[in-house]
């Protein structure tokens, strides 16, 4: 077992390799029951993580500041707009100032073209480690969740299971690709089957999509696309179904709206549950469009996994930082 990530910067969902990601899972569960047994484990007493956002969240924020304060340690929330980052601070000039102030960065900008490059940047500049907390490309805290939430349900052994990681429609805004980027590029690596669906606007980034097809081909698992909802969740174990923009397409948010709108019919609903194995699960990283992207009936429904899935962020979270921030 590889235990040393001390310093490590997670950005890429691949910047762990799979022996690491196992370790974050075995200390998660080890915290997770930890946090059930009321047992303190203040591994990172004294330690004070800064976590800056250029987009709003719930989840991320909360979990990241409550895993923070049961570590024994401190999480300061800092906003662009309310700090001299809107009035100028670089990249360089906040990894040089925050690596000092901060044992750990975590940053959350999902600007596309901008956010992944600016995590990078700060992180050249940081001597302390810079945790994404999503960007245009990745959002790797939740898909470790996730993966986490799936071996509970699912057993540790994923080989032979499918996900579907398919497209929703939303109303709301058009939302970013980060979730089913990571996805398809880290299920591979634990054995599952991974069916892509979406309408064909909604590719996703030609780079990552060539990345997930290498890591199927070294795991010996399917990587299959589909344009077709239905097609996608057949016999699938592991319904997998959000929205995202079509920004590989458009980035005009207007015209990403009108591609969008002529796909209301791709909402997750008991009919197509149906379609899947018979105790497959709902995953959702949440916020959802209610009844537009996922109707209440699955969402609250006996499938749906997605409140467990919200709690793991907090264990998945907490692995990561007593690991790296140590
Ligand atoms: N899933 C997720 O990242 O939620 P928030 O946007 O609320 O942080």
């Amino acid at each position: 077992m590889i235990t040393d990530l001390r310093g490590r910067d997670l950005i890429s969902d691949l910047d762990f390799s799979k022996e690491e990601v196992e370790t974050v899972l075995e200390v998660a569960w080890d915290l997770k029951m930890k946090r059930a047994l009321g047992e303190p484990h203040a591994l990172l007493r004294d330690k004070v993580l800064g976590m800056l956002f250029f987009f709003s969240s719930t989840r991320t924020r909360c979990s990241f500041e409550a895993g923070m304060a049961q570590l024994g340690g401190h999480a300061a929330f800092v906003e662009s707009r309310t700090t001299q980052v809107s009035h100028g601070d670089t990249e360089k000039e906040l990894g040089e100032i925050l690596g000092r102030y901060f044992d750990g960065i975590a940053i959350r900008h999902c600007d596309w073209g901008i956010g992944n490059s600016y995590l990078n940047n700060v992180a050249s500049a940081s001597r302390s480690p810079v945790l994404n907390m999503q960007c245009e490309i990745y959002h790797p805290h939740q898909c470790l969740a996730d993966l986490m939430t799936i071996q509970e349900k699912k057993g540790k052994d994923l080989r032979g299971k499918k996900i579907v990681v398919s497209w929703a429609y939303a109303s709301s805004y058009l939302k970013p690709m980060s979730v089913p980027q990571s996805l398809i590029l880290q299920m591979p690596r634990f054995g599952m089957d991974v069916t892509l669906s979406h309408p064909p606007e909604f590719a996703l980034m030609p780079e990552i999509m060539e990345q997930a097809q290498e890591q199927a081909e070294k795991y010996g698992v399917k990587f299959d696309v589909v344009h077709d909802m239905e097609e996608g969740f057949a016999d699938a174990d592991v319904v997998y179904a959000k929205s995202w923009g079509p920004l590989m397409t458009t980035q005009d948010p207007d015209e990403g709206k009108r591609i969008q709108d002529q796909y209301k019919n791709w909402i997750t609903d008991s009919r197509k549950m149906a379609l899947a194995a018979k105790d497959a699960i709902y995953m959702h990283p949440l916020p959802a469009d209610r009844d537009v992207e996922v109707t209440s009936e699955v969402m609250d429904g006996p499938q749906s996994v997605v409140f467990d899935q919200a709690e793991n962020r907090l264990h998945a979270q907490k692995a990561v930082m007593a690991l790296t921030m140590k």
